[in-house]
C-alpha cells in the first residue's frame, strides 16, 4: 500500500483527479470505479474542469459506482444516481448508458447483486477505483462485520453511517436503512484502487486502518491485501499517524520536507 500526504484537502483532490485524469488519457476504454460523498465532490469537480479546459475526453469511458440506497429513486435528490449525474455525469461527454449503478429499486434485490457483478464482469473488471472511507472503516457500504471477500450485496447499515449521512436528508428518518454495495472481494479485485481521504474527523479511522491487519472489523483494512492501492491523505487526516510504524505501507511523499 503506498501513501501519499497533502497539505490540504483542496491539493489532495486535485492530486486524485489528476491521477484518474492521466490514466483516462492513457486509456480511453478505461473503466472507472467510482464513489459518492463529500470527500469525493471537489475531485469531480476537478475532473470536470480538466473536461472543459483541457478536452479529458470520457466519450468512451464506462462507470461502475460503489453502492446506492434500496429504495430511492433515480431522481432522488440523495440517491447516488442524483449525485452523481450532477457532479459529474452530465457535466462531461460521458454517455449514461456506459455509467451504472446498482438498481435500489429492482423488485429482486439478490438478482440486482448478481446482475451488476456481471455487469463489472463483462465489462472486463475495474481498472480503478476510487473510494472514500466512512468514519467507521466502511468502504462503499461494506459495514464492521462484512466478510473480506463477500461480492455485491445488500447490506444493512450501521449506526454510525445512518448518523453520518441522515443529515443531508431532509428529516433523518428518511434516509434508507439499507443500500446495495459492490463487496470486499468485489473491490479487491480491481485492478488499482485509490483511497481519499480527508478532515480531522477521518484521522481515527485512517490510523486504525494502516496499522491494522486485514479484518472485518474495519473493512478498508482490506486494502493491504490489495497489490495497487494508494491512500491519499491531507494532514489533517494523516494527523494521528506521526511517529508510527506502519507496516507495508510505503510512505511517497514527506511533507516536512
Ligand atoms: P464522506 O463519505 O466522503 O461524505 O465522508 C465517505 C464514505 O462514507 O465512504
Amino acid at each position: 500500500m503506498n501513501l501519499i500526504i497533502h497539505p490540504d484537502a483542496a491539493t489532495a483532490a486535485n492530486a486524485v483527479a489528476a491521477m484518474m485524469a492521466q490514466a483516462l488519457a492513457a486509456q480511453p476504454r478505461l473503466v472507472l470505479g467510482l464513489a459518492t460523498g463529500g470527500t469525493v465532490e471537489p475531485v469531480y469537480a476537478r475532473l470536470v474542469e480538466r473536461h472543459r479546459q483541457h478536452n479529458l475526453d470520457f466519450s468512451r469511458c464506462r462507470t461502475f459506482n460503489l453502492d446506492e440506497y434500496v429504495g430511492l429513486p433515480a431522481q432522488h435528490r440523495n440517491s447516488y444516481r442524483h449525485f452523481m449525474n450532477e457532479r459529474l455525469f452530465l457535466q462531461v461527454n460521458l454517455e449514461l448508458a456506459n455509467t451504472h449503478l446498482p438498481d435500489g429499486l429492482a423488485p429482486d434485490l439478490s438478482a440486482e447483486c448478481v446482475r451488476y457483478e456481471r455487469q463489472i464482469t463483462a465489462a472486463g473488471g475495474i481498472d480503478l477505483q476510487l473510494l472514500g472511507i466512512g468514519q467507521n472503516g466502511h468502504i462503499g457500504f461494506n459495514e464492521p462485520g462484512a466478510e473480506l471477500d463477500s461480492r455485491t450485496h445488500v447490506q444493512t447499515l450501521s449506526a454510525t453511517t445512518r448518523a453520518q449521512n441522515s443529515r443531508l436528508f431532509a428529516a433523518p428518518d428518511q434516509m434508507p436503512a439499507q443500500a446495495i454495495t459492490m463487496g470486499l472481494g468485489t473491490i479487491r479485485d480491481c485492478r488499482q484502487c485509490l483511497l481519499l481521504a480527508t478532515g480531522r474527523e477521518k484521522a481515527g479511522i485512517i490510523r486504525q486502518t494502516l496499522t491494522s491487519a486485514p479484518t472485518p472489523a474495519i473493512p478498508a483494512t482490506v486494502l493491504h491485501e490489495h497489490p495497487d492501492c494508494t491512500v491519499i491523505l491531507d494532514t489533517a487526516a494523516a494527523s494521528q499517524l506521526e511517529g508510527l510504524q506502519l507496516p507495508g505501507v510505503a510512505l511517497l511523499t514527506n511533507l516536512r520536507k
